[in-house]
């Protein structure tokens, strides 16, 4: 067994983590909305086609926030479409996807969905092949109260209250290639703050999310973040990052249990970029950070044949080992809690999501459903910095990787301390000596792990609890120092009560 220490201090604060944190992200596509969160007839569906199974999930995921409708969907995407009497609204072919799109739902039903679900709309607006007056008309749409032509529509299309759509995203990836309407660096700077100024006129309350590079393996990575900052950094709230990691046959383990030490480096150079781009401009506000896209996705290049209506796409069953990976990029987004204010994992019905639905089947949590949940239920608090020491092994990626990734939350209104703990080390389970010091005596309250012997085990409709967190016995009752075992390549959410003095 390898040995570690980890030593947490009160005093050593990263930041509050934010509860948008904890978001996520339904695209229109695939069947992320049709037989996803929505299917008329489902013997669970609501009055309006609502699939209660799929929302009870949701609610149990606790998502603050919700980005919607895309994704590169968004960038081909008029928003009038979606809205008004269903039977009036126009099928359109949706070249992001090579879909058929029946805008069956829309920002109106979406709205009503979230209310249920428990959480928010982050609304996305059109830069590819919209304008920014379009993206004005939506907010006054969705945000404006009365006594305006596209407030009065919402009204009249039976929202009489407006929704409120505190968070707004600027286009989605206009840095790729593949995006519709695609544009450089400084003609998404100019565009995006043009229709920055109008949706702000329209509403002052609002947040904006401005588009950053939509991974790090782009060639104009992170140049198009300066530029596009230079003309934004004023105007927005947010900059925005997006990585998905992936593996195919050739790929090595090691490499991919380490993704997030790539994930760290992303983030840095993104708060180095902005950091430069705050002291050209002699600001004094500190830029924040929206990773509006993040997760395991194994297939990127999939190509699509024919024309289809709420076909699959992108669906991944998710094996163990993909569930790791998750957890210890959720270590990584914590760590950095002082900076990254929204996270979206991407995405969340269907679509390389925690959810997964059988049309007019059931519905099975996917093994990436247990470590997102317990990050959302447990990673709220004041984010620690756990001092580490552990061995390291090789990768031929990232060269030493520290066989551990940590974070730490510390949560006042309880009085506890939840430690996140990846255990990436193949052939070893690791003995951590936890030393909580100016916390004083601890008691320990549970240690939930998530492993097993095949890394590639999947939940499937056949066997849908075939991966899931179970406990591990802890001792140690009345210490400040004991000792805790992360079995190898395991995910673990440790709980201490702090002993009141
Ligand atoms: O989440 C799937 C796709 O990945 C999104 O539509 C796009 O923004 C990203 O490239």
């Amino acid at each position: 067994m390898k040995q570690a220490k980890c030593i947490l201090e009160r005093d050593y604060i990263i930041g509050e983590t934010d509860p948008h944190l904890f978001g996520s992200f339904i695209e229109q596509i695939g069947r992320a909305v049709y037989t996803g969160i929505y299917e008329p007839g489902h013997s669970t569906a609501d009055e309006q086609g609502f699939r209660t199974d799929v929302l009870e999930l949701v609610r149990q995921l606790k998502v603050p926030l919700i980005r919607y409708p895309g994704g590169n969907f968004i960038s081909g995407y008029n928003w009038t479409d979606g809205i008004g009497p269903v039977t009036n609204r126009p099928k359109r072919l949706d070249l992001a996807w090579k879909s058929i799109e029946t805008n069956q739902i829309g920002i109106d039903e979406f709205a009503d969905w979230c209310q249920k679900a428990g959480t928010r709309v982050m609304a996305a607006v059109n830069l590819g092949t919209g304008t920014p007056a379009e993206a004005g008309n939506m907010v006054e749409y969705c945000n404006h109260p009365s006594g305006t032509t596209w407030s009065d529509l919402r009204r009249q299309n039976g929202h009489e209250q407006p929704h409120r759509i505190k968070v707004w995203c600027l286009g989605n990836e206009m840095d790729g290639p593949w995006q519709i309407g695609h544009l450089s660096a400084e003609d998404y700077g100019k565009k995006a703050l043009e229709a920055a100024k109008i949706m702000r006129r329209i509403d002052p309350e609002i947040e904006l999310v401005a588009c950053g590079s939509s991974y790090s393996e782009m060639p104009t990575f992170p140049e198009w973040d300066r530029i596009v900052l230079e003309y934004l950094y004023d105007q927005v709230e947010y900059l925005s990052l997006h990585q998905y990691y992936g593996y195919d046959d050739t790929d090595d383990t090691t490499d991919f249990l380490a993704s997030f030490l790539d994930m760290e480096v992303f983030i840095q150079t993104i708060i180095a970029t902005a950091d430069y781009v705050k002291a050209k401009k002699r600001s004094k506000k500190k830029l924040h950070l929206s990773f509006d896209e993040w997760n395991v996705w194994a297939h990127r290049n999939e190509t699509f044949s024919a024309w289809e209506t709420a076909a699959p796409r992108l669906e991944q069953l998710y094996n163990l080992q993909d569930a790791l990976v998750l957890g210890g990029l959720i270590c990584t987004l914590l760590k950095h809690a002082d900076r990254i204010k929204i996270a979206c994992l991407a995405q969340l019905v269907n679509v390389i999501a925690p959810i997964y639905t059988k049309p007019f089947g059931p519905v099975i949590k996917q093994t990436i459903f247990y470590p997102f949940q317990q990050f959302s239920v447990y990673g709220r608090g004041e984010v620690l910095q756990p001092l580490m020491t552990c061995p390291s092994f090789s990768s031929l990626k990232y060269g030493e990787v520290p066989v551990l990734q940590s974070a730490a939350v510390l949560d006042k209104a309880t009085n506890e301390i939840r430690i996140f703990i990846l255990n990436c080390d193949q052939p070893d389970d690791v003995e951590i000596m936890f030393d909580f010091r100016s916390f004083g005596p601890v008691t320990p309250l549970e240690h939930i792990v998530l492993n097993g012997p095949d890394l590639l085990a999947v939940n499937s409709f056949s066997e849908p609890e075939k991966v899931k967190p179970h406990h591990q016995p802890i001792s140690g009752n009345g210490s400040n120092q004991l000792p805790v075992i992360a079995p190898k390549l395991s995910w673990n959410v440790l709980r201490f009560s702090i002993i009141k003095k």
